[in-house]
């Protein structure tokens, strides 16, 4: 029989695996440079997000989700006629397969919508004729099906766990407003059909935030574009990224009546608890999408009555700033949760919908990165991530633990 020592060479083994102590070791990957990229770029110290290029302000101001999504996945804007052949797609794309409706059905009521989107997804690989196909037109035509597919499925969600059978598109309304309409069955105002537009395409991508990555490094085994979408809606469903704007509405709610705001800012810090909605892992400035949803915030609120969620937010966000930097930390603004959680509720958006309105928008990004990594697009081979890591466990030495049978063993009572 041969020994382990015989079948590896041990001197390599312990050299690739054992812990160098002089490696440096990134936790989180904070600041690592892991690919290149053309889609979009988070400049952390001066708060700027382009995408392709583009500033957000200009996007927001100035673009729609269906342009902003075409710019994401095209690298380049549309012209008229490619932004009306783009729509046309979206609008195509729209019904969503019965028999995923018909488990939603089966499914209880209380499901996290966040859980159901994730698991839909591959059912959507299942309803793809051309699944075998990989190639990049037909990654658009699974991108473009997504882009149109997510907001129905979590629109057909809403009514289905109300009783009722899920809304047909309204393909005269723009994707944003026709989303509002399958979700609520009213017709958007236009402001408000704007104003979520605008809250899409500040959502649309963010570099190589959690759930970007979780979709490239998916797909860099080849796998197929729903696998990566898959796990990114999971990494996006996280309390520490997408799912802080659902905590921040359950913060918003339980202040509703708090009259010292500074003094529950205080204690939430000092019991090691986190201001969800605040911080960053890049930005260490104000996050350029929040002083967006601040400002949509107020001017919705006012219209419609409802300006004491954007006063409550301001309070919480000048008594946290205020304490983060009696404490020395001077880098703590509102993120992009911050102000969309209130913005989402004064528009009527059901609290544990929120997360999967944040996918509904960075699909588009989603996507077109799982395009630039399949394709190698920004640099000039694809390659399958495999970070290294430290192994801190039982070692022995170079043969290893010896294996002891199952019953010579301690028993627990020995151990
Ligand atoms: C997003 C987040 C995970 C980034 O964390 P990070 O990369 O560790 O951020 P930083 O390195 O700037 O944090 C510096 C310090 O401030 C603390 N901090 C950061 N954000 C904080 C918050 N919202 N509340 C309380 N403390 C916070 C960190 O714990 C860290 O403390 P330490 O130095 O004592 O360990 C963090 O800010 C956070 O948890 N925010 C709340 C959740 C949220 O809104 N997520 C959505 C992000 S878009």
């Amino acid at each position: 029989m041969t020994t382990f020592s015989e079948t590896y060479d041990l001197n390599y083994y312990c050299e690739v695996t054992m812990a160098d102590a002089a490696n440096i070791k990134n936790i989180g990957l904070r600041g690592v440079t892991v690919a290149d990229t053309k889609i979009s770029d988070v400049d952390g110290k001066n708060g700027i997000l382009i995408y392709r290029g583009y500033r957000i302000e200009e996007l927001a101001l100035r673009s729609t989700f269906e342009e902003t999504a075409y710019l994401l996945l095209y690298d380049a804007l549309p012209t008229n006629l490619q932004l009306e052949d783009f729509k046309q797609r979206l609008a195509d794309s729209r019904s969503v397969p019965a028999f995923i409706f018909d488990s939603f059905r089966q499914l209880p009521v209380n499901t996290r919508p966040m859980d159901l989107l994730q698991a839909s997804i591959p059912l959507l690989a299942v309803d793809d004729p051309d699944i075998e196909s990989e190639t990049r037109e037909a990654n658009i035509a699974r991108a473009i099906r997504l882009i149109a597919q997510i907001p129905a499925l979590a629109a057909g969600w809403e009514q289905i766990r109300k009783g009722l059978d899920p809304l047909p598109p309204d393909n005269t309304l723009s994707h944003a407003g026709n989303f509002l309409w399958q979700l609520t069955g009213v017709q958007p105002d236009a402001g408000t059909a704007r104003a979520f537009d605008t809250a899409l395409v500040l959502h649309a991508d963010h570099s190589f935030n959690a759930s970007t990555f979780a979709c490239r490094e998916v797909v860099s085994t080849r796998a197929h574009m729903y696998a990566g979408v898959a796990a990114g809606v999971g990494a996006l469903s996280g309390s520490l990224h997408g799912g802080a704007n659902a905590q921040v509405i359950k913060m918003l709610l339980e202040l509703l009546n708090e009259k010292d705001i500074a003094g529950w800012v205080k204690k939430q810090l000092d019991s090691g608890h986190r201001i969800m909605g605040m911080g960053h892992a890049v930005y260490k400035t104000m996050d350029p999408r929040a002083h967006f949803l601040k400002d949509m915030c107020f001017r919705l609120g006012k219209k419609l009555g409802q300006e004491h969620w954007c006063l409550l937010s301001a309070a919480i966000e000048e008594s946290a700033i205020a304490e983060f930097e009696r404490r020395g930390k001077f880098t703590i603004k509102p993120n992009v949760d911050f102000y969309s959680a209130p913005v989402y509720h004064i528009m009527g958006i059901p609290h544990d919908l929120m997360t999967p309105v944040f996918a509904i928008s960075r699909i588009a990004g989603w996507t077109a990165h799982i395009i630039e990594e399949k394709f190698g697009e920004a640099q000039e081979k694809p390659a399958l991530y495999r970070p290294s890591s430290d192994y801190v466990g039982h070692y022995c030495g170079r043969t290893g633990c010896v294996y002891a049978p199952i019953e010579e063993r301690p028993s627990v009572k020995e151990i």
